[in-house]
């Protein structure tokens, strides 16, 4: 075994459906854990879901129902989703899980008899949809800004955590670890966050006002405040079979958790406990429907991903967000820019090569992949033999860029149709003159179907598996270096081929 890779998601909050934000993070994270599966490393793949605090306690009472059983039946709905789209994660988190309580209620507590932990009375202005207690300065042109929602004035005893004390061991790190956030722009960011010092972090919610949390072990009278409590699921479940993963290698999350929970909170509560922070904080941007950010207080941006997922299979949404993202940036989700990945990326290209090798050799060759061990090869021969687009792969995943690593797998998928058109092997099958050269050309077709089967299994896993099925290969998942050139397939019996994209003749679901 190649070492391990423990990965994370951020936890989605159950107060309402999964939508196609969430779905895309939690697809981006799967192809990074395919990719160090096919490394040969042991993968812990974490991501689920948050089901504390005011926003769920407050949806529930809207259905009528105990905030348990709210939690519950949402949470089968991400849980679905993320079967629909392969997420193979190792554990899906559940914040309502007993023992995550218990190592927050842990945490708590060495932090409290720490002294890092403190009483005390507050008044001052509180955000309802972000809870958590704002300032003036958090006013723009003197208004609070949208996404704080209702601000209430209110006065309350809570506990309190010190985040001051760490603010120059943060920014120490953050200056000797500059690849510790990815992208870099998004580590200037914070770097500005934390010019300035720092107030304490209110980790407490009395219970007369919200009491679907996890209760302080050192007062019983008060909930966790809910960043604290998500937050600890990253080490809750960093254990498997009494093996720890600890610190994770990659933390994935969107732009605006970055600051300050990801990027401040949760280093100062790891440097507090004295354990090591995450190798990598990857931040992404948003989707957009045309332009408004899919989110899902905006019903008319919102995009669900299910129908897509059942209309034209879990693959294309996995392409597509891969593809069209570049990483850290946003992207804007079109039908019409899904329906032409769809159509020309997955279906002209990928599919058309992969069914007409097999219906070549099908076809002039009874189904057996011809060897042609000693055989002339010419240049354009070479070129499909070629390793460079698996190194661009491998380089282009290493870098976190998924949309390059496609490009690169799409490359080779390029290089194959244009030999199919240059060779036109249906000229050749009708020349018994030419039978070696026809043998060299359907045998490195079917070798150039056999090594795209290994280099998109990350992002395309079902596709994957039935291209191995169609060319009755062991179904994977496959070494990296199995995508490589090698002339493995001589003599192999194949079976039939099958659309692996079907054409659809009605539109795709509306995105608005
Ligand atoms: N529960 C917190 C995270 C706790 S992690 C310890 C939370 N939940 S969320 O449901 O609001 O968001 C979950 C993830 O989805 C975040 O990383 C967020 O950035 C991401 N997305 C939400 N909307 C998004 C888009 N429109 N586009 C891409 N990702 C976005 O925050």
């Amino acid at each position: 075994m190649a070492g391990s890779y423990f990965l994370t998601t951020a936890i989605d909050y159950v107060n309402s459906a999964p939508h196609l934000g969430h779905a895309y993070e939690k697809v981006l994270a799967d192809f990074f854990s395919r990719h160090e599966k096919s490394l040969e490393r042991d993968v812990l793949f974490l991501t689920g879901v948050d089901e504390h605090g005011q926003k769920v306690q407050q949806s529930a009472q809207r259905e009528g129902v105990e905030p348990q059983l709210f939690a519950d039946q949402m949470s089968a709905h991400f849980q679905r989703l993320h079967e629909s789209l392969g997420v193979a994660s190792t554990h899906f988190v559940r914040t309502t899980d007993d023992h995550h309580k218990k190592i927050v209620r842990e945490w708590l507590q060495r932090l409290h008899d720490k002294g890092e932990i403190f009483f005390q009375e507050y008044s001052g202005f509180y955000s309802v949809r972000q809870e958590q207690f704002v300032t003036e300065k958090d006013k723009v042109d003197g208004q609070w800004p949208e996404i704080f929602g209702e601000v209430i004035e209110t006065k309350e005893p809570n506990y309190y955590f010190k985040l001051e004390p760490y603010r120059q061991q943060l920014l120490k790190y953050i200056e000797e670890n500059p690849e510790w956030i990815v992208p870099a722009f998004r580590r200037k960011e914070l770097l500005g966050a934390l010019a300035e010092p720092l107030g304490d972090l209110c980790i407490s919610r009395p219970k007369s006002r919200l009491t679907w949390g996890i209760p302080l072990p050192f007062n019983e009278d008060y909930v966790t405040y809910v960043w604290f409590d998500a937050l600890v699921n990253y080490y809750s479940f960093a254990s498997v079979k009494g093996k720890l993963f600890w610190p994770p290698d990659l933390q994935i999350i969107g732009k605006d958790i970055l600051i300050p929970a990801h990027g401040v909170y949760w280093p100062i509560m790891l440097f507090a406990l004295e354990l090591e922070l995450p190798k990598h904080l990857l931040v992404h941007g948003f989707w957009t429907n045309s332009g408004a950010k899919i989110s899902k207080s905006n019903a008319k941006s919102l995009i669900d991903p299910v129908p897509y997922v059942e209309k034209f299979g879990p693959d294309a949404l996995r392409y597509f967000v891969l593809r069209e993202m570049v990483l850290g940036q946003d992207a804007d989700f079109s039908d019409d820019r899904f329906e032409t990945r769809y159509k020309t990326d997955l279906g002209n290209d990928l599919g058309n090569l992969v069914n007409r090798t097999l219906a070549m050799i099908g076809r002039y060759r009874e189904g057996v992949v011809p060897n042609y061990d000693g055989f002339h090869l010419v240049e354009s021969d070479n070129g499909l033999r070629s390793d460079i687009y698996v190194d661009e792969y491998r380089a282009a995943v290493e870098q976190f860029a998924p949309h390059l690593a496609l490009q690169a797998a799409w490359k080779l998928v390029q290089c194959g149709n244009q030999y199919v058109e240059e060779t036109a092997p249906w000229k050749l099958a009708k020349d018994p003159a030419q039978a070696k050269r026809l043998d060299v050309v359907l045998g490195l077709l079917a070798e150039t179907v056999r090594r795209l089967s290994v280099l998109v299994q990350a992002a395309l896993p079902f596709t994957s598996e039935k291209i191995r099925a169609q060319l009755q290969l062991f179904p994977g998942p496959v070494r990296i270096e199995e995508a490589l050139f090698g002339n493995s397939l001589k003599g192999h019996a194949i079976g039939k081929p099958e659309p692996l994209f079907p054409r659809l003749e009605e539109k795709p679901p509306a995105a608005s």
